[in-house]
């Protein structure tokens, strides 16, 4: 247990908050203590990182406490430590496998975390260069550099003997890893004999292995799964991982190879370490050479001239992580000629000829402050974390979703425990992983709340599910998640209503249900505090407007029990008015395409409630009538039938559910990954490179959004010319 080891208080809104009290400090004392309590700390953080594979902090973190650290040893000389850890490559070999000496030492690379900091790396590196063979005039846009995404997995020294992979060895400490040959040689990735004459004699590549983030998905489903019914995954411990790098680390270490196999892992090669038959000149000719004998190289590594074309690819890439099937957490930059590298040199920790440039963090270490529950449109009880407020994803984040009750079990969460919290792209803020070396003996596991905490009304459990409702249809926390439902984008799409303002009307008893909108009026709403005339009018606007929305709109808004937006565009194709719908029984619905008995069951249970029938009755009084679907959307089935389309990248014209419904309309599949049974895919702006190129490779045909939209129109001018339709009478 290392709880006793405190962490400091930082605040990512300032450089590094631990700072302040010491900088130009005169205080010897205090200074000195502080770096040998950071150099303990960082030294724990290394352990549990490099050997225990369990980290004890985010990688932010660290690299905070670090900086704070080395900024401490510029300042005062006198008082570092020849051994602190910032004067060595972080890691360290653990005992479960054979120690290797790295001939070559494995170097790390020093870190920015900004353009000015990127610039003043180029600086002294073009500094270098002019001191020597270069001009007065060489500057920072004067480099030939590659610029490479930093990929997050760990890093892998392979040796080969003429052509033939003998030993794969960790980084460790740099000077000393691990020998990990037999599970290395399990990765499809890593090719155990190399093509061409340039392989002779002894050979060092080195690389970086990762987990593909949907191998890393599929395991943590497939643990998921099993510790729910309470199986095992032959014979393996189960453990769900953090996040992809964890994956791979704890993957790569396991006794039993098999096991390493079934995890996915991959690999990309990025260096040359040393060779007795090839030199090259450049780096980009070394990578060039290590995509011919076989290895595979990044696709995404590209030469660079000058730190402005540097800037315009981190954009991009700040832009595009997400779209990627491995993590990345930032890039590499590096000098492409060797004989420029050599004027530049090293320290005995990292190249001075490259730079990582880190992006944003994705993932902070915070406390969990209390763990609490909502309630959703359908009652669903689903708890989420409060926490100590953190800047994660570029914003800051004080509540993330914990799924559900299983997960909480899962991941065994309590009130108090340090976490990681991640915030990924759009997704929703979520909790990863406890730190269990930092919880104290008096945190208690987690217990479902009994009842209601809105409510107060005893919360049930339905027999074939896992999740728990509150059963109270009048609760004020589902009327509100009812409402704002109706109002959405997806539904009814009444603009300048969202949950706040829902709750807002239904506190002052102007809301009882989304039928009730329909009767607020102009004198009433000027009465609400705080909302302007002009917020008035829009949303009585909103409101008239909302009164033409098709009939699927307006079933997706009437929150019935498994219908999403596509199951009620299928109801509102095939039964054409809501009266119908209305009427239908439990076997007439469920022989709709797409719909099962659950979704029937669903909707003949909402249309036999009084409550839902009067709601309907005041909706329909005030003017809401959506038209008979007229259109056949039937038809569409003969140019797109039995088609599997994938979509990537963002389309001007619909959004990702309005593209899945027309989709799913014209009876083709909606599918998210590119395979060879794939028979479109559908190219947006800023498309996911992994997926076009996956297309290309498996030689996909790739159309864009108006050629996908007059494929759609074409088949409704063929319907038009004479189609069959459905009728009243069918
Ligand atoms: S070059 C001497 N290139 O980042 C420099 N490293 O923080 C050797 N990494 O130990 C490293 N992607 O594990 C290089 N494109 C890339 C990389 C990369 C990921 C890792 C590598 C290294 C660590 C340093």
């Amino acid at each position: 247990m290392h709880s006793a080891i405190e962490r400091p208080v930082t605040h990512p809104e300032t450089e590094s908050a631990g700072l302040a009290g010491f900088v130009g400090g005169s205080d010897n004392k205090n200074v000195e203590k502080r770096m040998r309590y950071l150099e303990s700390l960082i030294r724990q953080w290394d352990l549990s990182y490099y050997v225990l594979d369990a980290p004890e902090v985010s990688d932010f973190d660290y690299d905070e406490v670090y900086r704070e650290l080395a900024h401490l040893e510029a300042t005062n000389p006198g008082l570092a430590d020849l051994q602190s850890p910032t004067q060595r490559v972080s890691g360290l070999a653990s005992s479960l496998f054979l120690p290797v000496t790295h001939h070559v030492p494995m170097q790390s690379l020093d870190n920015v975390f900004s353009d000015a900091e990127l610039l003043a790396w180029a600086e002294r590196v073009a500094r270098g260069l002019r001191s020597t063979h270069r001009g007065d005039e060489f500057g920072i846009e004067d480099l030939t550099l590659v610029f490479e995404l930093k990929i997050d997995g760990l890093a892998m020294a392979l040796s080969y003997v003429d052509g033939v992979l003998v030993r794969a060895a960790t980084r460790g400490d740099g000077l000393i890893g691990e020998d990990v040959t037999a599970n290395v040689l399990t990765i499809d990735a890593i090719p155990r004999r190399l093509k061409g004459a340039g392989t002779a004699g002894s050979l060092e590549i080195r690389g970086e292995i990762f987990m593909p983030i949907s191998a890393f998905n599929s395991h943590n489903a497939a643990v998921a799964a099993a510790l729910e019914d309470g199986q095992s995954i032959a014979g393996e411990r189960l453990k769900m991982f953090a996040n992809p790098r964890n994956a791979a680390s704890g993957s790569l270490r396991q006794k039993d190879p098999r096991v390493t196999r079934s995890r996915g892992l991959s690999f990309w090669a990025y260096q040359v370490a040393s060779s007795t038959a090839v030199t090259f000149l450049s780096h980009l000719e070394s990578l060039d050479y290590l995509g011919e004998v076989g290895f595979a190289v990044n696709p995404n590594i590209e030469l660079v001239h000058g730190i402005s074309g540097v800037k315009s690819k981190l954009e991009r890439w700040t832009a595009e992580r997400h779209s990627l099937d491995y993590e990345i957490d930032g890039a590499v930059i590096k000098l492409d000629s060797f004989a420029d590298r050599e004027i530049v040199g090293s320290t005995s920790r990292a190249p001075r000829w490259a730079i990582a440039y880190k992006f944003p963090p994705e993932e902070r270490t915070t406390i969990l402050e209390k763990i609490l529950v909502s309630i959703g449109k359908t009652g669903r009880a689903t708890p989420f974390a409060q926490l100590a407020p953190v800047t994660v994803g570029g914003s800051e984040v004080a509540l993330a979703t914990l799924h559900n009750a299983g997960q909480v079990t899962l991941k065994d969460l309590r009130e108090g425990d340090t976490v990681i919290v991640r915030k990924a792209g759009d997704v929703i803020p979520e909790v990863v992983a406890s730190i269990l070396t930092q919880r104290s003996s008096n945190q208690i596991p987690w217990q479902f709340p009994q009842n209601c905490p809105v409510c107060g009304e005893e919360l049930y459990q339905a027999p074939d599910e896992a999740d728990r409702y509150c059963p109270n249809f009048e609760c004020p926390a589902q009327v509100v998640a009812r409402i704002a439902h109706f109002a959405s984008r997806n539904a009814m799409d009444i603009e300048g209503l969202g949950e706040t303002t829902v709750r807002t009307f239904y506190e002052l008893g102007l809301l009882k249900s989304a039928a009730d909108l329909y009767f607020l009026t102009q004198a009433t709403l000027l009465g609400v505090e705080r909302f302007a005339p002009k917020s008035v009018e829009q949303l009585l606007h909103g409101i008239e407007a909302s009164k033409t929305r098709s009939l699927a709109r307006l079933l997706t808004g009437l929150t019935i029990r498994h219908v999403g937006s596509v199951a009620s565009e299928s109801l509102a194709r095939r039964f054409r008015t809501l009266d119908r719908i209305m009427e239908a029984g439990v076997e007439e619905i469920a022989l709709v395409d797409g719909i099962g008995t659950t979704i029937a069951r669903g909707v003949e249970a909402f249309f036999s409630d009084p409550r839902n029938i009067a709601m309907i009755k005041r909706m329909r009084d005030a003017g809401i009538d959506p038209a008979p679907v007229t259109v056949e959307l039937d038809g569409y089935r003969q140019a797109l039938a039995g088609k599997s389309i994938v979509v990537t990248g963002t389309l001007e014209q619909f959004t990702r559910d309005e593209i899945a419904v027309a989709i799913k309309a014209a009876g083709a599949k909606f599918v998210s990954s590119v395979s060879a049974k794939t028979s479109m895919v559908v190219v947006g702006t800023s498309p996911g490179s992994a997926k076009v190129a996956k297309a290309a490779e498996l030689g996909i045909l790739m159309i864009d959004e108006p050629t996908l939209v007059s494929l759609l129109n074409d088949d409704v001018s063929d319907l038009n010319g004479g189609m069959p339709n459905y009728d009243e009478s069918q």
